[in-house]
């Protein structure tokens, strides 16, 4: 008899949990700077349809295979199709890459956290970033030092995950009450900050206006549905782990919505704190705020921090709350990542749960420590791209094809609609069959002609080989071992009744 699968205290308790995962630092840092990019407030249109042609259709898929199979993402698929559970352990293997670099990030944070009480980037805040936080090198090939700054964060990132997930769902689910709604107050207090101050208007329209002839883009197309598969943390066996703690008849449909929403509203919500206070920047500066817009992880760490110095008053308690909110708002993200991969393996292999916890983290720290020398910033970046644009997609479409085509989208559809308060009609079945693997497939022979063509950005042929080709790649392999590894938990592959 395989053990009693631990529990959710309520649903709440999920929903905050999902919506913890889902709203992560790609809220504060990319949304905002794709959408700018993208088309502005046209971007809201290709990002709402994806989310609604995409996002939420995945995110139901992925609900009702955790909580249906009572296992998370091997174990679920496994028990649909023995040949189909490597799919699910390169899910998470894939998950645990990102996992590896985004605590890292979460380093750099804590660091931001610290230097806020003083302002210590003030009047040198590309200089405190590269030097006095990462001290890096000048490309991936030359790795440098491990930065001991970044070191400390990320002792503290992983010894916090481990405090939290040690002691399981019931736990985690308390957790999430508060490192859910405490980022989204603090945002609402920095958003009143940054849209009362002088300028703002200026950074808000540059954000918002809308640009309608991006709809005929089709790169903006791709960003909207890459934007909203790594938002909603689907791909990457997270919400099916999450889902499998949930009893059998729990709502499927509305809880998937609820998440894909208030996800998206903190999305927004960051756009308006991002931009109202460039908006200000450049307006004290005197110059347009095109120029104050930085690209990737320097809105958040190099232009957003320089606006904050500018502040008229409070600039270290403006600081501090900004990067607290990072923090809170990446925690529930990272070990949401961990919790998938501790699912998939306490599922299948007898261990105890605290001492995957443990392995897991421990393994997550350690390879946390590329990403945390000199070349750290480089190879972040590179494997970043590469596990994203393919990996995440090629998730995306295989689980869309397993599930809709062998397994059949009715199928699903008629388990999750007696659960649920809101029914789907056959319009999910024509999602999950045709539109969304149909995006996925054109956007990975998209993105990949284009990396065969032209190199991501100009690093090193044999970086981009390493970091990005090896490591998706590599991942199958794995997976597949781990798939034909002898499960030591009996019933592993048994549907539940
Ligand atoms: N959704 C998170 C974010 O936006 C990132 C994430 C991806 C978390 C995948 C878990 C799984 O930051």
């Amino acid at each position: 008899m395989p053990i009693k699968r631990e529990r959710w205290i309520n649903r709440p308790a999920f929903v905050f949990a999902a919506i913890g995962s889902a709203a992560g630092l790609g809220n504060a840092w990319r949304f905002p700077y794709i959408a700018y990019q993208n088309g502005g407030g046209a971007f809201l249109i290709p990002f709402f349809i994806a989310l609604f042609t995409a996002g939420i259709p995945l995110l139901i898929l992925e609900y009702g295979l955790g909580q249906k199979m009572q296992a998370g993402a091997p174990g679920a698929l496994g028990r649909i199709k023995k040949s189909w559970e490597g799919l699910g352990w390169w899910a998470v293997f894939i998950g645990f890459v990102i996992m590896s670099y985004y605590a890292v990030i979460m380093a750099w944070t804590w660091n931001y956290i610290y230097a806020s009480l003083s302002v210590a980037w003030e009047g040198r805040v590309l200089e405190f970033f590269y030097r006095d936080v990462l001290n890096s090198t000048d490309g991936p090939l030359q790795l440098g030092p491990i930065s001991v700054p970044v070191l400390i964060g990320l002792l503290l990132t992983w010894f916090l995950i481990w405090l939290i997930l040690r002691r399981g769902v019931k736990f985690l689910g308390k957790v999430v009450l508060i490192t859910v709604p405490l980022p989204i107050i603090l945002l609402l207090i920095l958003g009143v900050r940054a849209v009362t101050l002088p300028g703002s208007m200026e950074g808000l329209t540059y954000y918002l206006q809308p640009d309608f002839r991006a709809l005929l883009d089709y790169n903006v197309w791709v960003a909207a549905y890459s934007q909203v598969f790594f938002t909603l943390s689907v791909g990457f066996g997270v919400m099916i782990a999450y889902a499998s703690y949930l009893p059998r008849k729990s709502d499927i449909n509305n809880n998937a919505i609820i998440t894909a929403l208030a996800d998206a509203g903190i999305s927004f919500l960051a756009g308006f704190v991002v931009f109202g206070t460039l908006g200000y920047m450049a307006g004290a500066q005197n110059v347009d705020v095109g120029q104050v817009v930085e690209e990737g992880i320097g809105l958040a760490f190099i232009a957003y921090p320089e606006a904050i110095s500018l502040l008229p008053f409070g600039a270290a308690f403006f600081g501090f709350i900004f990067f607290f909110t990072l923090l809170t708002l990446g925690i529930d993200s990272a070990f949401s990542l961990a919790e998938s991969v501790i699912t998939g393996l306490d599922d299948k292999f007898k261990l105890s749960r605290p001492i995957w916890v443990t392995l897991v983290c421990t393994f997550g720290f350690l390879v946390g420590l590329i990403f945390s020398t000199g070349a750290g910033l480089w190879w972040l970046d590179i494997v970043d791209h590469f596990v994203n644009n393919f990996g995440l997609a090629a998730v995306g479409l295989l689980e869309c094809l397993l599930i809709g085509w062998v397994y059949r989208a009715e199928k699903m559809r008629n388990y999750v609609n007696p659960v649920s308060d809101v029914k789907l009609g056959k319009w999910w079945d024509i999602m999950i069959k045709y539109v969304t693997p149909l995006i996925l497939g054109i956007s990975i022979i998209l993105t990949l002609s284009e990396r065969l063509m032209v190199p991501y950005r100009d690093y090193p042929a044999i970086s981009l080989l390493l970091g990005g080709w090896m490591v998706v790649l590599l991942l199958i392999p794995v997976a597949l071992i781990f798939a034909r590894k002898k499960a030591s938990r009996p019933g592993f592959l048994q549907p539940p009744q």
